[in-house]
């Protein structure tokens, strides 16, 4: 049975400011992953697979033209980085060295204490529980490296693969918001879901 609070009490980071935190995120270590910030020579790998529009259907970017574009969003990622601010991780498959999908946070709040986290893996490695593994390792970084009191992760309702690695990760289902969004040109209702840092402490 997994236990958030023996996954925590593995590696306590202590709490370091936010901008800090950002500008060098912590390299994460799972099993079968390791999560590190994302470099130059990342883009091939990550263009085959977000070049592929099964796997951009329910976020909010459209499928790589060309590697230039997965360039242009590198750089992006690595501006984040040296702003300090929210960005991502590669995730990486130890056994090969491939960057299969990027984790990472779409914002944060200082003022409330939030956070929302987003994913994205290559289709040829979906349902080998990678996601659920990577979103454990960021869940436990985040709150024990930021000043964190709550999680949030939403997804398109026809996507249920991802609702249900928030739900693995220990998540609770909030609702359903209406047409919340409009995604490659169309409304569409979002599943809301959240992790509270007193869970975390009474699992
Ligand atoms: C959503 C996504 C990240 C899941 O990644 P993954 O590595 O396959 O996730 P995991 O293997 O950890 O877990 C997937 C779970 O969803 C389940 N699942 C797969 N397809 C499903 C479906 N159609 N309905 C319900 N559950 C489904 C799997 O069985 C598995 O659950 P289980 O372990 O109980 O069997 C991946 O499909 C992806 O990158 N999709 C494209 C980008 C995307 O949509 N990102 C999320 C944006 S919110």
């Amino acid at each position: 049975m997994f236990s958030w609070a023996r996954f925590l009490s593995s590696g306590e980071d202590g709490v370091v400011l936010p901008s800090v935190y950002f500008s060098s995120l912590p390299v994460l270590d799972t099993t079968r992953l390791v999560l590190r910030p994302v470099r130059r020579r990342d883009a091939p790998d990550i263009f085959s697979y977000a070049s592929d529009p099964e796997v951009s259907r329910f976020v909010l970017w459209e499928p790589h033209r060309s590697l230039s574009e997965t360039r242009s969003y590198i750089r992006y990622v690595r501006a984040l980085y040296h702003r300090g601010m929210p960005s991502s991780w590669a995730v990486v498959l130890r056994e090969t060295g491939r960057v299969v999908g990027t984790i990472g946070f779409m914002w944060y709040s200082d003022v409330n204490g939030s956070a929302e986290v987003g994913y994205s893996f290559s289709r040829d490695v979906w349902n080998r529980g990678y996601a659920t593994e990577a979103l454990r390792a960021v869940i436990s970084s985040a709150f024990a490296s930021l000043p964190l009191n709550r999680l949030e992760a939403q997804h398109d309702v026809r996507n249920p693969a991802s609702g249900r690695v928030m739900e693995k990760c220990g998540m609770k289902r909030e609702g359903t918001l209406r047409q919340r969004i409009k995604n490659k040109g169309e409304y569409v209702d979002v599943v809301l879901w959240s992790l509270l840092r007193a869970e975390l402490e009474n699992k």
